[in-house]
């Protein structure tokens, strides 16, 4: 596993929409909790005042259109005040990280979703996270009108839930792609099961790590 600096433990979820991950991340949290470690739960976009206020834009912009790669950008300026102001100075003291979506939902949404070849994405994220990659990742995969609508059932649709189901298809398939391209990062969590099934699989997945740490 590559780590910018060997200590704290970072993990980050992904998904697509409605796959699961805000409704596991307590149970995450909780079994790193429960034994001893400092845990730091964040969320991109967002996660600090200024990535929060971007993420109301990229989420919610009403009379606003936002170009592809006005969106790329601004994931990543609100990804580099995060690593800046949060994540890099937690991870420094040694925490466990639990980051609601990261770098992978650029390379689908983006990526996969809007077209934007990976080469463009990886300058900037080179740019941005100078050799940070997150020490796992859990991938909540799940078939997508699934979880449109699990997710349309929460709330109305923000700017990428209005999507179209092609687009989400290519956003599933590149998160499966960087899945089979990385398996010692990026475990992959059959959310279609039942969620005591769910807990089982990130039982497996996180007590290996916690034997680690
Ligand atoms: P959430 O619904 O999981 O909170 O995520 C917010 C939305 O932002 C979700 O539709 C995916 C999208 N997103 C991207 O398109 N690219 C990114 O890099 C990130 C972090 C999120």
């Amino acid at each position: 596993m590559t780590s910018k600096k060997n200590t704290g433990f970072f993990i980050t979820l992904e998904g697509g929409e409605g796959a699961g991950k805000s409704t596991n991340l307590e149970y995450i949290q909780n079994k790193f909790i429960d034994t001893g470690h400092e845990v730091l739960v964040t969320r991109e976009p967002g996660g600090t005042k200024v990535g929060e206020n971007i993420r109301e834009l990229l989420l919610h912009a009403r009379d606003q259109s936002i170009s592809d790669d006005t969106e790329l950008i601004l994931m990543f300026a609100a990804r580099m005040q995060h690593l800046n102001e949060i994540i890099e100075p937690a991870l420094l003291r040694g925490k466990i990280v639990i980051c609601d979506r990261f770098t992978d939902a650029t390379f689908a949404y983006q990526g996969g979703g809007r077209g934007i070849p990976d080469e463009r994405i990886n300058i900037l994220k080179q740019w941005v996270q100078q050799g940070r990659e997150p020490d796992l990742t859990l991938l909540f995969d799940l078939p997508i009108e699934q979880g449109l609508e699990r997710a349309n059932n929460r709330s109305s649709p923000d700017r990428f839930e209005k999507e179209t189901l092609v687009f989400f298809e290519r956003v599933r398939k590149k998160y499966l792609d960087i899945a089979e391209r990385e398996p010692n990062r990026v475990k992959v969590i059959d959310s279609a099961k039942t969620s005591d099934n769910v807990h089982k699989q990130l039982d497996i997945i996180l007590d290996n790590v916690l034997d680690r740490l």
